[in-house]
C-alpha cells in the first residue's frame, strides 16, 4: 500500500485508479484530456481493457509461494520487476520536473524508462537526474542521417541501452498538436531530442511546426529498421508491431525485442487489444526476439495474464502519468511498487515463485467456458 499526499491528507493507495482520480483532480482539464483521449470511438482504446477480462487465471495449489521473485532480465538489464515504463510524451505538463522525475521514480523502482523522444528534457539531464536508471530512447529518424547518428550518439553516450523505434505512427499531425498550447501555457517550451540548433520559434509557434514538419522523417519504412541495426550497437525494439507478418520481418531484420502495442488506443482505431494479438506474435518471434506489451494494464493479474501468453515485460503509459501528476518522482515510484506487489501476491495465488514457472497453461480464453471444455484457444465456434 502507497502513500501520496494530497493536499494536507495522505491517501492510502492500493490500485492505480486511485491515482487515476486523483491525478484527474490536479492536471488541467486539457492536459487530463490530452493524456486519456483515444483515436476515433475509442474502441481499443476501452478494448485493451475489457480483453485482460476476457482471460481467466488457472492457478495450481499447494506449492511452496513462501517467497516470490518478481525480478526479470529484459533487454539484457536485470529489474526488479517485468513491468516498465512506456514512452509518452511530454512529461512536463504533469509535474515541473518533467521526464528527470519520471527517470528517477523509475530508477528507484529498479525497472526501465523509455525516453520518449517528445520528451521536455534533454537525454543527458534525464539520465543525470538518475545515473543508476535503465534508460532507452524513442528515437524518432530525421530527414538528414547525420541528425539521426548524432541522436544515436547522444543516447550512446548518455548511457541509453536500447532504441525504440515507434513503427505504427506513420504520421505525425504537426499542425494539430493540441499539446503545444498546453505547454506554451505551462511555460515549456522544449523538445530537446527532436529539434536542432536551427529550431525556431517555441513549442506552440507556426514556425516549430514547420521546422517538425520539414525536418522529422515520416514515414519510416523496414528500410529505416535496417539502417538503424547497421548504425548502432545498443539493442533495438520495434514498438507497434500487431501481426505474426510483422513480427517475422521483425525478427529477419535483426531486432532484439517486439512491443505488442496499439499505441495505448491513440493511432488506428478498431485494431485488436494487445492481449489478443500477444500469443500470435510470439508463436511467430519463436524466441528469437524478446516480446513485450503495452496498453491496458492496469492490474498484477494484467501483468501475470500478459506473461503467461508469453511477454517477457509489460509497459505502462497513461499510469506513470498519473504517478507523476499525483507526487512526482515518488508518484511514479508508487504506481510501480503498487504493480509490483499485486504481481506478486498474484504469483504466489497462482502457485508461481518466479518467472519461469509463469507458463501458457496458466490462463485460458473466456471461449473455454463459454462453449463447454472443447476448444482452448477461443477460436471454435461451439
Ligand atoms: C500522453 C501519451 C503520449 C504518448 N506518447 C508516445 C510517444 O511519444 N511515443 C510512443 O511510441 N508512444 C506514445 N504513447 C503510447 C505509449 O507509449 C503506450 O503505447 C500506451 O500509453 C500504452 O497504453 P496505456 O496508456 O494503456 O498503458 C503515448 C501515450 C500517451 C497516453
Amino acid at each position: 500500500m502507497c502513500s501520496v499526499s494530497c493536499c494536507a491528507s495522505r491517501v492510502s493507495f492500493s490500485r492505480l485508479e486511485d491515482f487515476e482520480s486523483l491525478a484527474q483532480k490536479r492536471l488541467p482539464k486539457d492536459v487530463w484530456e490530452y493524456y486519456g483521449y483515444p483515436s476515433c470511438s475509442g474502441f481499443t482504446l476501452q478494448e485493451n481493457k475489457r480483453a485482460f477480462q476476457r482471460y481467466r487465471l488457472l492457478p495450481r495449489v499447494l506449492r511452496d509461494v513462501s517467497s516470490v521473485d518478481t525480478t526479470a532480465t529484459v533487454l539484457g538489464s536485470r529489474l526488479d520487476m517485468p513491468v516498465a515504463l512506456s514512452p509518452t510524451a511530454h512529461h512536463s505538463l504533469a509535474h515541473p520536473d518533467g521526464e528527470k522525475a519520471t527517470a528517477k521514480g523509475a530508477a528507484s523502482a529498479n525497472t526501465a524508462y523509455v525516453v520518449s523522444s517528445f520528451a521536455n528534457h534533454s537525454l543527458e539531464d534525464i539520465a543525470q537526474a538518475a545515473p543508476g536508471g535503465v534508460r532507452w530512447f524513442y528515437l524518432i529518424p530525421q530527414n538528414d542521417p547525420s541528425r539521426t547518428k548524432e541522436l544515436l550518439r547522444r543516447a550512446e553516450s548518455a548511457g541509453y541501452s536500447g532504441i525504440w523505434l515507434t513503427v505504427d505512427q506513420p504520421r505525425f499531425q504537426f499542425q494539430q498538436r493540441p499539446e503545444s498550447k498546453m505547454e506554451s501555457a505551462a511555460g515549456v517550451m522544449r523538445l530537446p531530442n527532436l529539434t536542432f540548433e536551427d529550431v525556431r520559434g517555441d513549442a506552440s509557434s507556426q514556425e516549430f511546426t514547420t521546422y517538425l514538419s520539414d525536418n522529422v522523417k515520416q514515414p519510416i519504412t523496414w528500410e529505416d529498421v535496417i539502417w538503424l541495426r547497421k548504425n548502432t550497437q545498443l539493442k533495438i525494439v520495434l514498438k507497434g508491431i500487431l501481426t505474426a507478418e510483422d513480427a517475422e520481418e521483425a525478427v529477419r531484420v535483426g531486432v532484439d525485442g517486439i512491443c505488442v502495442s496499439n499505441h495505448g488506443g491513440r493511432q488506428l482505431d478498431g485494431v485488436p487489444a494487445t492481449i489478443d494479438a500477444l500469443p500470435e506474435v510470439v508463436r511467430a518471434v519463436d524466441g528469437k526476439a524478446e516480446v513485450y506489451l503495452d496498453g491496458g494494464v492496469r492490474t498484477g493479474t494484467d501483468v501475470l495474464k500478459a506473461l503467461a501468453l508469453g511477454a517477457r515485460c509489460v509497459f505502462i503509459g497513461r499510469p506513470a502519468l498519473w504517478g507523476l501528476a499525483c507526487n512526482g518522482a515518488e508518484g511514479v515510484h508508487q504506481v510501480l511498487e503498487v504493480l509490483k506487489d499485486q504481481l506478486n501476491l498474484a504469483m504466489a495465488q497462482a502457485g508461481c515463485t518466479q518467472m519461469s514457472d509463469i507458463k501458457p497453461s496458466l490462463v485460458v480464453h473466456e471461449s473455454y467456458y463459454l462453449h463447454g471444455h472443447h476448444c482452448h484457444t477461443g477460436t471454435c465456434n461451439n
